[in-house]
Formats: structure tokens, C-alpha cells, sequence
């Protein structure tokens, strides 16, 4: 029987209930998340390991890469890569792959659900049902506002920005976006101005990449511009919108709504938030389907097993 090939594991996916046992199956896995002294077990295993595997919420340090000299491939699961040190990875040719396109409809979907919760008061409906307040409350809940036909701003037109913005067509809406670029193959309006985005959108979609370079990019006065009637979604990522401004103009009206899956430091969220109706809450979930879970997995590892077979990622990251 032949040995089989060492990897090392940053983290478990507890969010792939498959993937574990599946790379236990086909690897001798150094789980790096079961060791409490992390570089100790990376000086002792870490020699000969030419592939690693992580996931874009566990991420991989400068660190970690500078602590495996023979290290040749991180395969990520999830499309995001902020958590990732790619230059440091580059620095030394090593190849980086996430998990792009599989994610893109379920999350677009969930901007879709979260828009649609936030507006329509699905989610403040929900809990009046379940707390009995149901014909025992005058008056029921607030109205909510109508989303078909009104001015969707998207925050970054990428894959999913793009998807979202296709479903923004199919509502009848009238659809903007802005971008460090405005890009020539889509005939949505392009608005230099994140400002003036906010201005004119009723409801204003974040979709763009996490990391330092949109770090509190939807800020008090992109948020203020949005104003009293809008209301922010953000599937992306947390630190790109201020947290702190967000709940102070949530608490003093200057914004209308908020619909969230993700949060500056997750899993904490801001009690302020959890006590304001006119917040919706998600923890983290724009892909967590069955099928884009799957999809997510399988295409992490066949990035492995092409890097193994072949020598290269079928979806490498260019940094
Ligand atoms: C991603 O794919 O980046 C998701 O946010 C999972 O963390």
C-alpha cells in the first residue's frame, strides 16, 4: 500500500460537513487547529509538506507559510481571500486557489432574501408572530417599503455584484453600481461617486472584496447619503462598512434599514444592533447551501489534486 500523501489542514469546515472526511479519506492530515502550540507543530511536521488546505474565515498567515520551507500550494474553500497572505505566498511562487463562480448565485440569492427581509419587515413580522403579539398588538407592525421597481446602488460589480444586479432587473429596478473601474461590457449606470451612489439609491448593496482596501469604505457619510427612507445590505464582507456609524444612524434615524450577513468582528455583533428592529441579522450563511457547500468542496479539492497530479490550481488567485 502506498503512504499517502502528507497536507496540512489550517482549520476544520465545520460549514462542509463532508469535506473533513473526505480529505481524512484521501490524506495524512496534519490538523493544525488540534495542535495549542501551532509553531511547535509546524516545526515538527511541517518538512516535506508541499500542499496545505484552509478556508477563507480561517486564512492563512505569513507565518504559517514562512514556517513550511517546502510548502508549493494553499487551496482555500470560499471565494473571499483577504485572510490569506498572498504576497507572502507569491514572494515564494507559491500558488493560491479559492473556490470562485460555485458561490455566486446563492449569495446573490441572500442579498436577494435580505433585501426583501429588511423592506418588507419579514424577519420583525416573524418574531410578532411567534411572540402571540398577532391580533393583540393595534395596528400590527410598521409598513414596510416596496422593492420592485425602486433604485438598486451596488457596492463592487464583480461575479456577484453582477448577479445581484440581474436580479435587480428582473424586480424591474433601476440599477447602479460603483467600482475602483467602471467596467465597458455592462450598460448599468456607473457612478464615480460612492456618495452620490447612496444619494440616489433606495436600497444600496455591498458586494465588493474585503481588506485594507475597502476597510469602513461605506462610511457616516455614504450611510447619511443613503438616508432616512434607504436601506444597506451587506453580504460581503464586515469591516467594509463602519459598524459604529452604521448603529448611530440606525438609532437616530438618519438611515432607514440595515440587512446583514456579515459583521466587523464576527461572531460578536453589536447588542445596539440586535435591539434595533430595523436591523436583520444573519451570521455569515450567502453560501451555506447544500449544493453550493458541495460545490465549494469539491472544487477546493480538486484544486489539491490537480496541484498534486500536475503541479498547478485550476482556480488560482492572481494577487
Ligand atoms: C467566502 O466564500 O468568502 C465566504 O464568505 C465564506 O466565508
Amino acid at each position: 500500500m502506498t503512504a499517502k500523501t502528507r497536507i496540512i489542514q489550517v482549520g476544520s469546515y465545520a460549514g462542509s460537513p463532508t469535506a473533513n472526511d473526505r480529505l481524512a479519506r484521501a490524506y495524512d492530515i496534519v490538523e493544525l487547529w488540534k495542535y495549542p502550540d501551532r509553531k511547535a507543530a509546524l516545526a515538527e511536521h511541517g518538512k516535506g509538506i508541499t500542499a496545505l488546505v484552509t478556508s477563507a474565515n480561517y486564512g492563512c498567515s505569513a507565518e504559517i507559510i514562512n514556517a513550511l520551507p517546502d510548502l508549493k500550494a494553499i487551496c482555500s474553500w470560499g471565494v473571499g481571500y483577504e485572510t490569506l497572505d498572498i504576497k507572502a505566498a507569491h514572494a515564494r511562487g507559491i500558488q493560491v486557489s479559492n473556490t470562485p463562480d460555485v458561490l455566486t448565485d446563492c449569495v446573490a440569492d441572500l442579498a436577494w432574501g435580505l433585501m426583501l427581509a429588511g423592506a418588507r419587515r419579514i424577519a420583525q413580522g416573524d418574531r410578532f408572530v411567534r411572540a402571540g403579539s398577532w391580533g393583540q398588538v393595534h395596528g400590527g407592525i410598521p409598513l414596510g417599503t416596496r422593492v420592485s421597481g425602486k433604485k438598486l446602488g451596488i457596492v463592487g460589480l464583480g461575479r456577484i455584484g453582477e448577479a445581484i444586479a440581474k436580479r435587480g432587473i428582473g424586480f424591474d429596478m433601476d440599477v447602479r453600481y460603483h467600482s475602483r473601474r467602471q467596467r465597458n461590457d455592462v450598460s448599468y449606470g456607473y457612478e464615480a461617486s460612492l456618495v452620490d451612489l447612496a444619494k440616489w439609491a433606495d436600497f444600496l448593496v455591498v458586494a465588493t472584496v474585503g481588506g485594507p482596501g475597502t476597510f469602513h469604505l461605506v462610511n457616516k457619510e455614504v450611510l447619511e447619503a443613503l438616508g432616512p427612507t434607504g436601506t444597506v445590505i451587506n453580504i460581503a464582507r464586515g469591516p467594509v462598512i463602519d459598524e459604529a456609524a452604521l448603529v448611530e444612524c440606525l438609532e437616530s434615524g438618519k438611515l432607514g434599514n440595515a440587512a446583514l450577513d456579515v459583521f466587523e468582528q464576527e461572531p460578536k455583533v453589536p447588542d445596539a444592533l440586535k435591539a434595533n428592529e430595523k436591523a436583520v441579522l444573519l451570521p455569515h450563511i450567502g453560501s451555506a447551501t447544500l449544493e453550493t457547500r458541495k460545490a465549494m468542496e469539491d472544487l477546493m479539492v480538486e484544486n489539491l489534486e490537480s496541484f498534486l497530479k500536475t503541479g498547478k490550481v485550476i482556480t488560482p488567485v492572481e494577487g
